[in-house]
Order: C-alpha cells, then structure tokens, then sequence
C-alpha cells in the first residue's frame, strides 16, 4: 500500500478546509441568489438550512472521511466501500462522489480562468472603462459576452483557461503537503485582507449608501416563506457553499491523523465559510450595487444571471472610482484565490480515487485526472449551456440525492451506534447520542422535502427545452457517471 500523506499542520488543515469550501459559490453565487430571491426573505430558509442540513451534513463527512482514511481510502467510492464490506454496490453508489465534483469542476475552473484573465487584464489596463458611458455598465456587457463567445472564443479567454489548468496541475503535482496545504496558508489570509479591503470600498459608496444595501440582505422579510423555490435555492446554496455531498470535503478529511478532532473542524470549516459568505461575499457585491444603482435595480441585476453582478457591475463600478483598475485587480484576484482553493479540492476526490482505489502513482494520477478536466473545461468554453446543464444536474440535483444517500448510509445503514462512537472519538465535546437521533432525521426529512419541491419547481421549467449541446452535455455527463461506476468496481481486485 501506497503511504498517504497528511497534512502537515493544524493550521494549514484548517486553512485548506476553509479553502476547500469557500469560493465562487460564496463571493458569486451567494450575493446573487440573496439578491434574486429577495434580501430578508433568502436568509431566513438558508439559516435554516444551515443549521438543519449544512453542520449535521459537514460533520458527518468529516467523520467518515477520518475513518476511511485511517484505512486508505480517501474517495468516496472507496470510503462507502470501507463502510459497506466492500460491496461492489456500495463502490459504485459511492462514486457519484466522485463524479459530482468532477462535472463540477469541469465549468468551475473555465470561471476560474475568467477572474484570472479580468485580474490580468484590470491591471495592464485592458478592462473597459467606462467613465465616459451614461451607464457604467454598458462598457463591461460587451467585453463578457466577447471574451466568453461560445463559437468563438477570444484568444484570452483560451490562453487564461490553458494558465489555470497548468497552476492547478502543478499544485496538485506537489501533492496534498506542499501543493493544496502550502496554497491555503497563503491563499486564506490574503482572501481576508482582499475581502475586508473591498467590503469598506463598497458600503462606503455614495456616502456609506452602501450600508443600506446591507440592511436590504439582512432586514427579515417573512413574505416569500412559503414560496418552494426560496426554500429549493437556499438549500441548495448551503450544499454548494459549503462543498457539501460532493465527497470533496470527505477526501480532505481522510488525510487528517487519525487522533484528530474533526468535530472541531467541521465546525471551523463551516464557520469560516460562512464568516466570508455573509460578512465578506455579503457585503461587497450587493452594496455597491446598491448604493450606484440603487435598491430597485439589485433583483434586476440579479435576474440576468449569477455573472451579471460579479463580472459586469463590479467591475463597471470599481473601474469608475480612483485607481479602479487596481480595485477591479483586487475584485478579481479574491475571485480567482477563492476558486482556485475549490478547484483543487474538486479534483482531489478523482486523484484520491486513481491512487487509493487503482493503485496509480501520483503523478499517473494527477496527469489522467488534469487531462479529464480540461476536455471538460474546453467543452464547456466551447458548447453553449454545457455550462449551465452541468451545473443543474451536478450542482444542484446530485447534490440533493447524494446528500439523502450519505445521511442514510452513513448513519442510519452503519447504524447510529457507531456512527456516534466514531463521531465522539477525540471530540472537544461530547455530543449526547439522542443528538445524532434528531439532527439526522431532521436533515433526512429536509432533504427529502426538498427533493420534492425541486421536482414540482424546476423539472417542468427544465424539460421546455431542448438542443443538441443540451444532449452533449447529458451524454458527457451519463458517461461520466458509467465510466467512474465501472472504475470503482473493478477496482476492487486491488483491495488487499
Ligand atoms: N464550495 C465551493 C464554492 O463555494 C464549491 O465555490
């Protein structure tokens, strides 16, 4: 067996959790869906789902992978496997695991590569300014739809995509030690100072108008409680803000040592995510929207898409103030340091699984596992709404089924017993086992709930159309599903 390595300091482990959870999702997605769904009336069913499914759902995975570690396996085919004797069902069950952070992180790196191209290109002054223009904005709407054309795309875009993948490949290359744990140390704390720097530019705009947007976020609205979809949406944002049912906070855990207190991490990793979430990822986009366009125009903004606020307002407002190029540098730079901890923590559960469960050296593994993400990166920079389909099936659906699997595997098939003592094991505090009881049927019956209002909500809207690069992408996506299943089982003739 090959030795697995563990990380090499409480610091960086902390790091590299938060690392692993915050990112696009928390600086992009969140001050999006905050404003298309309302201010006051999202946060309420997502603090909600933070308490009932995200920390019940972080920990639980943080336990498993500790486990499965400890035994060397540190994917999610390997780990169901490691908790069901093996069973080729078990393997297979659990490498959606695995493919769900891959589709992910097939269209995750290509946005990636699109915050590193604008920081380059905001600081040798190539980003559009738009002083001269009525509106801020009409500058910055050509330069995306330019830059990301789907038939073309411009040589940029291309040529960022290329850089990104080579820095995530030379990272995961270095290993979890030198390449994921190092970026953290270094990645983090300059994704605060980012992000506190940006937070005081935007709520003081206008003269501190800013902060009346923060209140729009935060000033409790009960009016859209009972509308499914704001349920749907915000749930769906904790799994996604939090990395949750992806395996890819499992295959971290599963390099921790084996006396670690993964309570407490959990509760680190999800109390960071959310400390840049709603403090940082709440107070920079939206306010600054808020206090140059004013309040009506924020569920506008956000109605024409998650990259509207982020890659036309922003910058469109950061390029008209002094040295906006450099605050536009900065806006971009946190972006792409926010995904670039996400992007290697997506693949890592694809490496885990090339080198755990197949036996493959590490450099076999990251070579074939960078090579599959870039045939996904490149069809997603060149096919139209592959992005978009990847993202509904594997960012949002899969996540809610994989989710309902995990809790009813790991807890209630293992069994509570001793999915407790486990649980328990090194733990700075003692969770009382009736805990396990209610927060795990609590969560079951959310997601459950859930699953149905999903149904009834996006299903109908979904199957009202269809296209050939529609088709592309759910074959792209079935195959990956089949070949993984089939890596997984087959894998087993490797097990000891
Ligand atoms: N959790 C990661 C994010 O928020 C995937 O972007």
């Amino acid at each position: 067996m090959h030795k697995r390595e563990t990380w090499a300091s409480k610091i960086g482990l902390v790091f590299a959790a938060a690392g692993n959870a915050i990112g696009l999702g928390n600086i992009l997605r969140f001050p999006s869906k905050v404003a298309l769904y309302g201010g006051g009336a999202f946060i309420i069913p997502y603090f909600i789902s933070l308490i009932v499914l995200g920390i019940p759902l972080m920990i639980l995975e943080w336990v498993i992978g500790r486990y499965a570690g400890s035994k060397g396996h540190g994917s999610m085919a390997g780990i169901m496997g490691e908790f069901f004797n093996q069973s080729s069902l078990a393997r297979a069950v659990g490498s959606l695991g695995v493919t769900i952070p891959f589709l992910i992180v097939c269209y995750y790196i290509y946005i990636e590569s699109w915050t590193l191209g604008f920081a380059i290109l905001s600081i040798f002054h190539k980003m559009p300014h738009p002083v001269h223009s009525s509106d801020p904005q009409l500058a910055m709407m050509p330069f995306l739809d330019f830059y990301r054309n789907y038939t073309r795309p411009c040589l940029w875009a291309i040529v960022f995509l290329i850089i990104t993948l080579c820095i995530n490949a030379y990272l995961l290359y270095k290993g979890v030690v030198k390449g994921i744990e190092f970026t953290a140390k270094i990645g983090i704390p300059l994704l605060f100072l980012m992000g506190i720097i940006l937070s005081i530019v935007s709520l003081s705009l206008n003269h501190w108008k800013g902060l009346e947007g923060l209140c729009f976020i935060f000033k409790p609205n009960f009016n859209k409680l009972l509308n499914p979809q704001v349920w749907v949406e915000a749930a769906g944002q904790i799994f996604f803000t939090l990395s949750l049912a992806m395996g890819a906070i499992a295959t971290y855990a599963s390099y921790v040592k084996e006396n670690e207190d993964v309570l407490k991490i959990g509760l680190y990793t999800a109390g960071l995510n959310e400390f840049v979430e709603i403090v940082i990822g709440g107070s920079i986009a939206i306010p600054a929207a808020f206090a140059i366009f004013g309040a009506s125009s924020i569920p506008t903004l956000a109605n024409e898409g998650t990259f509207r606020l982020g890659f036309i307002s922003m910058p469109a407002i950061l390029m008209s103030l002094p040295f906006g190029w450099f605050l536009s540098f900065i806006w971009f730079f946190l972006l792409f340091i926010a995904a670039l901890t996400s992007s290697l923590a997506l693949t890592q559960p694809l490496i885990a699984l090339f080198e755990d469960e197949m036996k493959w050296s590490h450099n076999k593994a990251v070579s074939i596992a960078v090579l599959m993400v870039s045939l996904g990166a490149f069809l997603s920079a060149f096919i139209p709404e592959f992005l978009d389909e990847l993202d509904f099936w594997a960012g949002t659906l899969f996540l809610i089924i994989f989710g309902f699997i995990e809790i009813f595997a790991f807890v209630w098939l293992f069994g509570v017993d001793s999915f407790h003592k486990e649980l328990n094991k090194n733990a700075f505090l003692r969770i009382p086992k009736i805990f396990v009881y209610i927060f795990y049927s609590l969560s079951l019956i959310f997601i459950g709930v859930l699953f149905y209002f999903w149904a009834i909500v996006k299903f109908p809207q979904y199957f009202s159309h269809m296209s050939w690069n529609l088709i592309v992408a759910r074959i792209f996506i079935v195959v990956c599903v089949l070949l993984l299943a089939i890596a997984s089982i087959r894998s087993k003739k490797f097990l000891n």
